[in-house]
């Protein structure tokens, strides 16, 4: 068991899609392994009148631990009396649990849905309990604007240190060996510059369509569903001057890298963008132009990255489902050149191009990989909302995204999707297309 204070763990949104496949499991496991508070109430709020079980049966993993913790709270969501209420039900676990308890809100709904509710828990003094915080799912806003409008909402009652912005990439177990590998590696860590380094692609590739998101893909496409997060969140630390310490200054760091991506000036040139034939029919909207395919090639004004091409790519409908960061190698002759890979999901693993001699009489070269795999070493790797939840438990802000990068993040993307709102077509691509070929 650990030292985590017991915890009350508030989910708005348990009916939906993420909160059944991937949060209840991810709480599920971290308390079967005992790594979770000793005391932990996980309470669901729903509009609808639904019990524990209605909710657990959906859940395809085991359940023992949240058939006893889990408690259904019905509330309209617009009522204050309803807020009230909800105020003396934590106020009552608190009492009962202890004064160092915390309770975490986790919002995984639509943003209109956030915003409203983020109001009604700091105008009935819930924010202000003792030990609050806020766990937030993104979106976070659509554009630089609206993003702006959302921080300094979420600032008149909540302080950025009770906020927890979720970028489920930075919890991914390859992710967070991104960092170690750069840091506990002499000849990465001294080659890791522009002297060295080529190009930096970062990918995600999934072979799945939009899954039936219609309305919620037709608002977002997939520069803001995948580039402005989790793309951008993985370059910068690609990016990032690591420090060698302190890991809790990560978040200043990847800032900082963020601060140093330009916008592309020729947009047309940089970005690529395109759409899955038959997204229109799956959507009902005919002349949609939104984009399912996205890739975008930026620059640093870093003196340590100057001139190194930083592509992000993103689909969906693709041939493969794959996420990798690719670090290509400067070529001095026609025979050397090494690219690294970092297999971020699935196979999880490293894997180092070079040169060898194939065997024979003659002088022959061959590219070969030097790789390790997680699963050849290791059981199963833990799953990111494992370390959303335990990190946020732990007052452990290093893997959430803070305000400032997230605003950075628009920054960079906003004049991109200013430039599509002039553009009257977009390309197809056919499914299982490979990203090279878009
Ligand atoms: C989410 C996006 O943030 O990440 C989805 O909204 C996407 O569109 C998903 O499919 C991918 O996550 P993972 O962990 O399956 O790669």
């Amino acid at each position: 068991m650990t030292s985590l204070p017991p915890t009350v763990l508030v989910i708005i949104g348990i009916t939906g899609d993420l909160s059944i496949r991937k949060l209840l499991p991810a709480i599920e496991q971290i308390a079967s392994l005992g790594a979770a508070p000793e005391q932990l109430h996980v309470i669901g709020l729903t509009r609808r009148n639904v019990s524990p079980n209605d909710v657990l049966q959906k859940v395809s993993t085991q359940t023992t631990f949240l058939q006893q913790a889990l408690e259904m709270f019905q509330m309209d969501f617009s009522s204050s009396d309803d807020f009230l209420l909800l105020k003396q039900r934590l106020t009552q676990l608190k009492n009962e649990l202890g004064s160092s308890t915390q309770v975490l809100f986790y919002l995984s709904i639509p943003p209109q849905i956030s915003h409203s509710i983020i109001t009604l828990l700091g105008d009935h003094g819930i924010a202000q309990l003792p030990n609050t915080k806020l766990l937030l799912e993104k979106p976070f806003g659509v554009d630089l604007e609206s993003a702006e409008e959302l921080v300094e909402h979420i600032k008149n009652h909540f302080t950025e240190d009770q906020v927890y912005r979720i970028d489920h990439y930075l919890a991914k177990e390859m992710t967070q060996n991104l960092v170690v590998f750069r840091q506990g590696n002499s000849l990465i860590k001294q080659t890791w510059n522009k002297d060295f380094i080529e190009s930096i692609e970062v990918l995600a590739s999934e072979s799945l369509g939009i899954e039936g998101r219609a309305e919620f893909y037709e608002q977002t496409g997939a520069l803001r569903d995948l580039i402005q997060s989790h793309l951008l969140e993985l370059a910068a630390l690609v990016l990032a001057d690591i420090p060698s310490s302190d890991l809790s200054d990560i978040p200043a760091q990847r800032l900082a890298a963020l601060q140093q991506l330009k916008t592309p000036q020729d947009i047309d040139a940089a970005v690529v963008r395109a759409q899955y034939e038959g997204y229109r029919d799956e959507v009902s909207n005919p002349v949609s132009l939104v984009e399912t395919f996205v890739s975008v090639r930026l620059f640093s004004s870093d003196p340590r990255w100057e001139g190194v091409p930083i592509t992000l790519t993103t689909g969906k409908s693709l041939a493969t489902k794959t996420t990798e960061i690719r670090i290509k190698y400067k070529q001095k002759h026609a025979d050397e050149a090494n690219t690294l890979i970092l297999h971020i999901q699935p196979d999880e693993g490293v894997e180092f191009d070079i040169w060898a001699k194939r065997p024979g009489y003659e002088r022959e070269l061959q590219k070969l990989p030097l790789s390790f795999q997680y699963q050849t070493h290791f059981d199963e790797l833990p799953e990111a909302y494992e370390k959303v939840f335990l990190d946020a438990m732990k007052s452990d802000h290093t893997l959430f995204t803070r305000s400032d990068e997230v605003l950075e993040t628009w920054r960079i993307l906003d004049p991109i999707q200013k430039h599509w709102e002039m553009s009257a077509d977009i390309p197809i691509y056919p499914k299982k297309s490979l990203p090279e070929n878009i």
